[in-house]
């Protein structure tokens, strides 16, 4: 099969499209009844969750309300230090609201630590956490997650939602990049 230009770049696919569309499936159909009488708000983090909302969302049958949040981890590399600044702060007051927080991947899970301890000091009834993907690393952090889509090995992925240099972010599935688009050998 012939690859486009996008897809010269990926070194192996870990997660194809049907694999996640499936693992959504099942997360949404928990997600439906652990909030059936509840007044959800989704929370997604940009810009990676916004495949995994746009997804997730479409598959729950109950009402719900979807809110936006930008964060930036100061770090070096590809590495979050866990100092956060807000980039784009939510519209939505949080009091008494059953928030669930969508996120693309759990690396180090400094940033979301961070980010779960700034929306509980806002008065939500609570605060839940759902990711599509996340790594070993993540375990050393004392987060609650919820939701799990996939844990996955302690490599660098790209694809939906997922960037390297803010590309990537369109492919349908989660792959690694090949060595040769990072800089290293051609
Ligand atoms: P954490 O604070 O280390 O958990 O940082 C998580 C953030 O780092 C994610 O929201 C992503 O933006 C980014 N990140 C971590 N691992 C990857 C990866 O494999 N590919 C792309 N971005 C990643
Ligand atoms: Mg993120």
């Amino acid at each position: 099969m012939a690859h486009s230009p996008l897809e010269n770049d990926i070194e192996h696919v870990l997660l194809t499209e049907e694999a996640l569309g499936q693992r959504l499936d099942e997360i949404a159909r928990q997600i439906e009844t652990d909030y059936a009488d509840k007044d959800l708000l989704i929370v997604g983090v940009l810009k990676g969750a916004l495949m995994v909302v746009a997804d997730l969302s479409r598959r729950l049958a109950i009402p719900l309300t979807m809110d936006w949040m930008a964060v930036s981890s100061y770090g070096s590399g590809t590495k979050s230090s866990g100092v956060v600044r807000i980039l784009k702060d939510l519209d939505a007051d949080l009091l008494d609201r059953h928030v669930l927080v969508v996120e693309d991947i759990i690396d180090s899970g400094l940033t979301l630590s961070w980010l779960v301890a700034n929306l509980r000091s806002r008065g939500p009834a609570s605060v839940e956490i759902a990711t599509m993907l996340r790594k070993p690393d993540a375990a050393k952090v004392d987060v609650d997650v919820r939701y799990v889509g996939f844990d996955i090995p302690n490599e660098f992925v790209v694809g939906y939602g997922l960037d390297y240099d803010e590309r990537y972010r369109n492919l349908p599935y989660v792959g690694t990049l090949k060595p040769s688009v990072y800089g290293g050998d051609q």
